[in-house]
């Protein structure tokens, strides 16, 4: 079942997520939710937070379902490790028609359980790295804009409160 996704000024996307108890078949449900919203967006990356779920689990795919195996699930993750640096241009679901550069870590190895409740750890570089962290980044109440300083972010946050008096956001 697709499921609407919140956007900047929603509460939920802005506060953190709590850990998942137990992978009831709700929390399968939710996640297979968060993979067909995901991919009919279309978008690489979905955390349960955009959906107005304060729990915390996201889902990647950087083929958005082309690959097989392209699909990665985290419940309750975790990061191992990260290092390195990237300045790339990112944009965000929640943040339709905006994008901005965004220190990032280069590689990151996030753990967690799969949706079957088994554990799961995945090394990712580049866009993979970058995902990961826009991602547990929702999962703390943190969006790309807060990331952001200054003279862009504030240019970004108005525009923003501009669309959203005339309904248009
Ligand atoms: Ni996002």
């Amino acid at each position: 079942m697709l499921r609407p996704i919140l956007k900047y000024g929603d509460a939920p996307l802005h506060q953190k997520a709590q850990p998942v108890a137990a992978i009831t078949p709700d929390v399968v449900r939710l996640i297979d939710d968060m993979i067909e919203t995901m991919y009919a967006a279309p978008g690489i990356g979905l955390a349960a937070p955009q959906v107005g779920v304060p729990l915390r689990i996201f889902v990647v795919d950087l083929s958005v379902g082309r690959e097989a195996d392209g699909l990665l699930t985290f419940v309750n993750p975790e990061f191992v490790e990260r290092e390195g640096l990237q300045l790339e241009e990112e944009g965000c679901l929640s943040v339709p028609g905006f994008n901005a550069t965004v220190v990032r870590p280069l590689r990151a190895i996030v753990k967690g359980l799969d949706r079957n409740g088994e554990p799961v750890q995945t090394e990712g570089n580049g866009l993979l790295a970058r995902a990961f962290q826009h991602e547990m980044d929702h999962l703390d109440g943190t969006i790309f804009v807060d990331r952001l300083r200054g003279i862009k972010r504030d240019l970004i946050v108005k525009k923003i409160r501009k669309l959203t008096k005339s309904g248009k956001w």
